[in-house]
């Protein structure tokens, strides 16, 4: 279901492993990230109709966002600043302006970070199954929902216009395949 065309480095995995309690505040924050962008989606005309499906969305994700600080309490961890991630600016920061090119962009962006968190929260799963079995269940519980958001995302891009979405999706997952390569100083999800 996934189109990737890159991997994050290989040190991804064990640098976040090696600093769960940073990741999980970076988690919470992402949660609250998409959560507003659902509901910024809301603003093009071409998603009016697709209003409850993007509340629907906006709900899951304030959800996800009070099940990660749910954790961060039992962990005994302080809820903190987020990090900025520069995957999320550069693919933001692709979003044509101007009418109907805006809507299909933001969308993909959108699309992308969610494909991305599904694929990070399913590798996250597997590597944490025996060393923190309560964690590595609830990143396998976020997986379907993740997805879900991916292919909704991309469904209504297809939907306002099949042919610009196919130009554009391409190159953005050219501009995902340059910047997931990249290393990063600290320990995030994206
Ligand atoms: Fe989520
Ligand atoms: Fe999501």
């Amino acid at each position: 279901m996934l189109l990737f065309r890159a991997q994050p480095p290989s040190s991804w995995l064990p640098k976040v492993l090696a600093n769960l309690p940073g990741v999980l505040v970076d988690h919470a924050h992402l949660e609250r990230k998409a959560a507003t962008s659902a509901l910024n989606l809301e603003k093009y005309r071409d998603l009016f109709g697709r209003v409850d499906e993007l509340n629907a969305i906006a709900i899951e994700e304030l959800q996800h966002f009070q099940m990660v600080l749910g954790l961060l309490r039992r962990r005994g961890v302080p809820f903190g600043p987020p990090i900025s991630s520069p995957w999320i600016s550069g693919m933001m920061g692709a979003i044509r302006r101007g009418k109907q090119c805006q809507v299909i962009d933001h969308l993909i962006a959108a699309a992308l970070i969610e494909g991305r968190s599904c694929e990070k929260f399913q590798w996250l799963a597997e590597a944490l199954k025996d060393r923190d079995p309560e964690l590595s269940a609830f990143y396998g519980g976020l997986v379907e929902s993740e997805g879900n958001h991916y292919a909704t995302y991309l469904l209504m891009a297809r939907g306002i216009d099949p042919e610009e979405t196919e130009r554009r999706l391409d190159a953005f997952l050219d501009l995902d395949a340059q910047w997931v390569v990249q290393e990063h100083p600290h320990a995030i999800l994206h």
